[in-house]
C-alpha cells in the first residue's frame, strides 16, 4: 500500500478539488506549498505557518545535505522534529538545485558531480544518494532524482535527458528504504515538446504501482509563457486521475490559476517569499512595491481585500517605513501577507470548484489582478 493517497472530491471542467492523505495528515487541494529550503520557511515560525493555514511545506535535499547534513537531521528524529513542523513535508530531490549550479556541475549516467555553492567542496549525488538523503530527512513525499534542463534546450538533448530521468526514477524506487512511510513522486520532463512529454509520461507510468503522485517538471525555466500554458493544457489531463498532480516551481498567481484550470493539485515557489523580503506584495489589483514614495502617507492595508493578521493591523505607510529603515519586521510582515494571499487564493479556487463556478472565479480574479488599480 502506498503511504500517500489521493481522493478526488469534485471536478469543474478540468479543475479538481480533492484531498491528499499523508503520514503527517491530510491536505485539501488545490494547494500552495510554501518553500522551506533550509528547514525554515524564511522569516516564518511554524506557529505562524499554521495560522495562515499552510498544510504542507517543502524542504530541499541539496541544501540540507550540505548543511547541517541529513545525518544530523536524522539524529534529531527527522526534519519534522528538527524544525518543529508536525504537518506534511515534501522534499525536492536536489536535481533542480544541482542543475542550477551551472558550471559547477557535471552529469553522467551514474549521477551528478558538483561543487558546493558554499565552500567549493566536491560532492556527488546519484538517484540512490538523493533517496538516502530524503529517507534520512523523513519527508512524507519524496521527489525522484531528475534532470531539469533549461526551458529552451534543444529537442535531442531533451530526449536524452528525459530517458535518463526515467532510468534514474527506476533506481529511486529500488533505493527507497521506507516505501510504506514515504511516498515517491515521479517527475515528467520533456520540455516544450508534446511528444517528448508523452514519452516521459508513458515510461514513468509503467512503474505506476510505485509512485504516489506525478509532478510536471521543467516548466517556468526560461521558456515563453505560451509554451508553458500549451504544455500544461496538453499533459496535465493525461496524468493518472487517481493520483495527485504537482506543478513544480510555479508561484505567480495567474500561472497558478491557469495550472488549476488544467487539473494541477499542488504547487510551490520561492518567489512569493523572495519578493516579499524585497518589499513586493500581492494585492487583489496586482503587485505593489511598498518602498515607492507614494505609499509614505498611505493609511490603507497592503491589500484592502485581505483579512490576514498583517492587513488587519498595519498600514502601507508603516510597512514602507520598516523597509526604508531596513527593519527585519518589514520582511516578516510582507512574507506573511504574500504566503497568506496565495494560500487563500487556492482555498478560494477550491471552494469555487466545489461550487461549480471555478471558471467565473478565475476570470474575475484575472480581471482585477491585471487592472493595476492600487
Ligand atoms: N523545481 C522546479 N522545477 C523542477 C524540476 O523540473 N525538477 C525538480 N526536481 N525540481 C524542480
Ligand atoms: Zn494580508
Amino acid at each position: 500500500m502506498l503511504p500517500v493517497k489521493y481522493k478526488l472530491e469534485k471536478k469543474d471542467g478540468k479543475a479538481r478539488a480533492g484531498e491528499i492523505n499523508t503520514p503527517h495528515g491530510n491536505i485539501k487541494t488545490p494547494v500552495f506549498m510554501p518553500v522551506g529550503t533550509q528547514a525554515t520557511v524564511k522569516t516564518m515560525t511554524p506557529e505562524e505557518l499554521e495560522k495562515i493555514n499552510a498544510e504542507i511545506i517543502l524542504g530541499n535535499t541539496y541544501h540540507l545535505y550540505l548543511r547541517p547534513t541529513d545525518e544530523i537531521v536524522a539524529k534529531f528524529g527527522g526534519l519534522h522534529k528538527f524544525m518543529n513542523w508536525n504537518k506534511p513535508i515534501l522534499t525536492d530531490s536536489g536535481g533542480f538545485q544541482v542543475f542550477s549550479l551551472g558550471a559547477l556541475r557535471k552529469i553522467t549516467e551514474e549521477g551528478v558531480n558538483f561543487r558546493s555553492h558554499i565552500d567549493g567542496s566536491k560532492h556527488f549525488i546519484s538517484p540512490e544518494k538523493s533517496i538516502s538523503i530524503q529517507n534520512n530527512l523523513g519527508s512524507d513525499i519524496m521527489m525522484a532524482f531528475d534532470e531539469c534542463p533549461p526551458g529552451l534546450a534543444d529537442r535531442e538533448y531533451m530526449k536524452d535527458s528525459l530517458e535518463r530521468t526515467t532510468r534514474w526514477a527506476k533506481r529511486c524506487i529500488k533505493a527507497n528504504k521506507n516505501p510504506d512511510r514515504q511516498g515517491l513522486f515521479a517527475i515528467v520532463q520533456g520540455g516544450i515538446y508534446e511528444d517528448l512529454r508523452d514519452q516521459s509520461l508513458n515510461e514513468l507510468t509503467e512503474m505506476d504501482d510505485h509512485f504516489s503522485g506525478y509532478a510536471i517538471g521543467g516548466l517556468a525555466v526560461g521558456e515563453p509563457r505560451e509554451d508553458m500554458y500549451r504544455i500544461l493544457d496538453y499533459i496535465t489531463p493525461k496524468l493518472p486521475e487517481e493520483k495527485p498532480r504537482y506543478l513544480m516551481g510555479v508561484g505567480e498567481p495567474l500561472d497558478m490559476l491557469e495550472a488549476v484550470a488544467n487539473g494541477v493539485d499542488m504547487m510551490d515557489c520561492v518567489q512569493p517569499s523572495r519578493i516579499g523580503r524585497h518589499g513586493t506584495v500581492f494585492t487583489k489589483y496586482g503587485r505593489l512595491v511598498i518602498k515607492n514614495a507614494s505609499y509614505s502617507e498611505d493609511t490603507r492595508p497592503l491589500d484592502e481585500d485581505c483579512d490576514c493578521y498583517v492587513c488587519k493591523n498595519y498600514t502601507r505607510g508603516y510597512i514602507r517605513h520598516l523597509f526604508k529603515t531596513g527593519e527585519i519586521l518589514g520582511q516578516r510582515l510582507a512574507t506573511y501577507h504574500n504566503l497568506y494571499f496565495l494560500i487563500k487564493m487556492m482555498n478560494n479556487a477550491r471552494e469555487a470548484i466545489l461550487n461549480n463556478n471555478f471558471y467565473e472565479f478565475k476570470k474575475e480574479f484575472e480581471n482585477n489582478y491585471t487592472q493595476g488599480k492600487k
